[in-house]
């Protein structure tokens, strides 16, 4: 059991959490909020100005000039490297300079396609410094969804790598970025600038007058470059991610409430000490290294560890020797990582040391007991404290988790809100369900770093977020609270999928094979995968005359990698005769879900089906899965 203080003043709360920065002009204004959708309004400190890589470097210079501000470690275990706050900030100012001696200007729009290297925290923090609005895409991503995003938020410039390296293989990132902007038509031909990282010296095209490498351009320019002054509320970047209908969001965070978030978080969830070598192990494409690699831990002048590669190369026990290597005291994974090292077994993880670490935190996809108390056991030694956080790319930070002085004895439960967090959990008619129940999880008061809008689309940010129970802000999940108030999140109770963590939508995937030219009909479902958390299985009706081959079945699951990327490969493509709808023609999801979990016994009520007997086929197609 947690217990924990919430303060009785809110806004008087999250104005003295703000102090925390340092600010051009400090504000004097707290939230200014409205989630109706007739006066619908965000604003955090909005009178406050400042600029995010300031508060990320400039302000530790003095103090913590040559602290080491990042630690890069590479793919290749024998590679690694130490930069100091003095040295990122130059970096990140001759990037900045760089980017403004090409014409990127305040506000505009730069996409960031980058592997795991220095360079990528480096281009986050320059486009903050000179006020440009940065959208980093996770390097997994397939050229197409690259474009799509140039597109969607009006790119002028990106900032990618030869290739990227991970796990000893590596990826053609920018052979990918030339293919994007070709294929974004005339939003490829605004893009103005590619500034292209050398990361493993392969040979790449280059364009005249539009592209330019970092290392010989970094000298032509001068060594600082002066933050630009930001207003609390100018966009700091774009994070596309999945909902459950259409194409992904370009979900809008902005300046000071995201800053003032991520620091406060980042401190009271980790309480890193001034000697202490933190390490999330998350990719910067996702919200997670946004937060808690760079923008967090730099905030709070934290040394933050970046990897470049994966868990599992040369084996499972990298993640171990790298915590050995770097004396790692705080570790930020998630439980598909977890999962997947413990399969290996224990011997991985006992024959290293680990006696550095302090913390252990979790993130993405509920945790299962299992593998919370391997986390716990095997690799904390029963000494550490397990932080199970709960948060969203929309939250900005982490909202409900166990904080690090709390009783460890509930595996799985993300246990209560952070200070100044308000959530509860309602019915499907949207009433507030007291005590210990189950229901749908909303937040009832706006915290400083709730996303602000879509890119582009204001009005789906709020049909998507606060119209299903007006007035509350609906985070898609469904938790369990039990007697002692604590939250056990239970999963997404909307058609979006978290596959190892990776947030990913239904219907994106099924638009991917419906584009496929065998393709009639599809649809996606999720079912419990031990590794991954969940699978995806894809059940696909076929044009009239299309032979049901093995090698049609892959060349579909090829389409979904093409047109969204590896990270959304299907694990089962089931070609099946008919979908089980109703008789006005709704797809029945419960029943394909039902099916695809191995619950063929559970399909509840099915007098609605137009054509019972797809039913039983399905059934049937779906054993070669078992
Ligand atoms: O379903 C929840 C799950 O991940 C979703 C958010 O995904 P994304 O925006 O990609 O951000 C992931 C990193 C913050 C949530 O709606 N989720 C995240 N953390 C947890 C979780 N589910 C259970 N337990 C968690 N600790």
């Amino acid at each position: 059991m947690t217990t924990r203080q919430q303060p009785q003043d809110r806004q008087a709360f999250w104005l003295e959490q703000s102090k925390r920065l340092e600010w051009f002009k400090e504000p004097t204004k707290s939230g200014d909020v409205s989630w109706d959708a007739k006066d619908f309004h965000i604003k955090w400190f909005e009178d406050g100005v400042l600029n995010a890589s300031y508060q990320c470097l400039d302000r530790h210079l003095l103090r913590r000039g040559d602290k080491t501000a990042i630690i890069w470690e590479g793919d290749d275990p024998s590679v690694s490297e130490k930069i100091t706050y003095r040295e990122v900030h130059e970096e990140v100012s001759r990037m900045g300079n760089v980017l403004k001696a090409r014409g990127v200007r305040k506000g505009d729009r730069v996409i960031i396609y980058m592997p795991m290297v220095p360079e990528a925290a480096y281009a986050m923090l320059a486009c903050a410094r000179i006020g440009a609005v940065h959208s980093v895409v996770f390097g997994g991503f397939s050229p197409e969804a690259l474009a799509s995003r140039i597109e969607d938020c009006g790119a002028v410039a990106v900032i990618t790598a030869d290739e990227a390296r991970r796990g000893g293989k590596t990826v053609p990132l920018k052979k990918n970025v030339d293919a994007a902007i070709e294929k974004a038509g005339a939003a490829g031909e605004a893009v103005r600038l590619v500034l292209t990282v050398r990361v493993t010296g392969a040979k790449v095209n280059f364009e005249d007058g539009r592209d330019l490498w970092w290392h010989t351009s970094r000298d032509d320019v001068t060594r600082y470059c002066p933050p630009e002054k930001m207003a609390a509320e100018d966009p700091l970047f774009i994070l596309y991610t999945s909902g459950s209908t259409g194409k992904p969001k370009g979900v809008v965070h902005t300046t000071g409430g995201y800053m003032t978030y991520a620091s406060y978080t980042h401190e009271l969830v980790f309480q890193v000490e001034e000697q202490d070598v933190y390490w999330c192990t998350a990719d910067v494409g996702w919200i997670t290294g946004h937060s808690y690699i760079v923008y967090g831990p730099l905030a709070n002048g934290v040394t933050t560890l970046m990897f470049e590669g994966v868990p599992t190369y040369p084996d499972a026990s990298r993640m171990w020797q790298v915590v050995d290597k770097h004396r790692v005291a705080q570790l930020y994974t998630a439980p598909t990582a977890i999962r997947a090292l413990m399969r290996e077994g224990d011997e991985f993880v006992k024959k290293t040391d680990r006696g550095s670490l302090k913390l252990l935190g979790t993130v993405g996809e509920p945790i299962n007991p299992e593998a919370w108390r391997w986390y716990h056991d095997v690799v904390g030694d029963g000494r550490c404290p397990v932080v199970d956080t709960w948060w969203q790319t929309e939250t900005g930070g982490v909202m409900i988790s166990p904080l690090p002085g709390d009783a460890m004895d509930k595996p799985g439960s993300a246990t209560k809100p952070l200070p100044g967090i308000v959530p509860a959990l309602v019915d499907n008619d949207g009433h507030i369900l007291e005590g210990a129940t189950e229901g749908n999880l909303v937040l009832l008061e706006s915290w400083p770093g709730q996303a602000r809008g879509v890119w582009g689309d204001q009005e789906r940010f709020i049909q998507t977020y606060f119209t299903t129970y007006p007035g509350r802000y609906f985070t898609g999940d469904g938790a369990r609270r039990d007697e002692d108030g604590d939250y056990w999140i239970t999963g997404r109770v909307d058609d979006v999928l978290n596959v190892s963590g990776h947030r990913m939508g239904t219907a994106e995937i099924e638009s991917a094979l419906v584009a496929h030219p065998a393709t009639a009909e599809a649809a996606v479902v999720g079912y419990p995968h031990d590794i991954k958390g969940q699978g995806v299985h894809c059940y696909v009706i076929l044009k009239q005359g299309v032979a049901a081959t093995e090698e049609l079945a892959e060349e579909l699951k090829q389409a979904v990698r093409t047109e969204i990327g590896p990270v959304a490969t299907p694990d089962r493509m089931q070609i099946a005769p008919g979908l089980p709808k109703t008789r006005s023609g709704k797809i029945m999801r419960r029943i394909l879900r039902k099916i695809a979990e191995g619950h063929p016994d559970q399909l509840g009520d099915t007098s609605t089906l137009a054509e019972p007997a797809v039913v039983d086929s399905l059934i049937e197609g779906a054993k070669k899965f078992e």
